[in-house]
């Protein structure tokens, strides 16, 4: 299966970057110490698709997804910072209104799962490979 290499090093804290992965949307996110806190106060269990934090993001600074709404498939918005975020700081979908919170996860709206976290391996500090 095809993989993918993506080089971290230029992607600041608190920036995003989107890379194609399979002829799809990965959303790889530098996250901040506040959003990694917010992610991992969540109460799980209060979760539609519970998840923990811990989880999804093995290496708490680096949220990586595949930046499809498991709804119907569009593409939220939340990559740019003037993007909407939606009520939990994350990702929108326009399409029909679900909201991720900076785990990728869904918080309200009619997606029934929370982003995926595809396959990915760090071959370095800021060399990750997908799939
Ligand atoms: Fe995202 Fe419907 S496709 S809310």
């Amino acid at each position: 299966m095809a993989s993918t290499e993506v080089d971290l090093s230029p992607v600041e804290v608190g920036q995003s970057i989107t890379v194609t992965w399979r002829g799809t949307p990965v959303f790889i996110r530098h996250r901040t110490a506040e959003e990694i806190e917010a992610a991992r106060a969540v109460d799980v269990s209060s979760l539609r698709d519970p998840q923990t934090d811990e989880d999804r993001a093995t290496k708490p600074e680096w949220l990586v997804i595949v930046g499809i709404c498991t709804h119907l498939g569009c593409v939220p918005l939340g990559q740019k910072k003037t993007d909407p975020h939606g009520e939990f700081g994350g990702w929108f979908c326009p399409c029909h209104g679900s909201h991720y919170d900076q785990s990728g996860r869904i918080r309200k709206g009619p997606a029934p799962k929370n982003m995926v976290v595809p396959e990915y391996t760090f071959l370095s500090d800021t060399l990750i490979r997908i799939g």
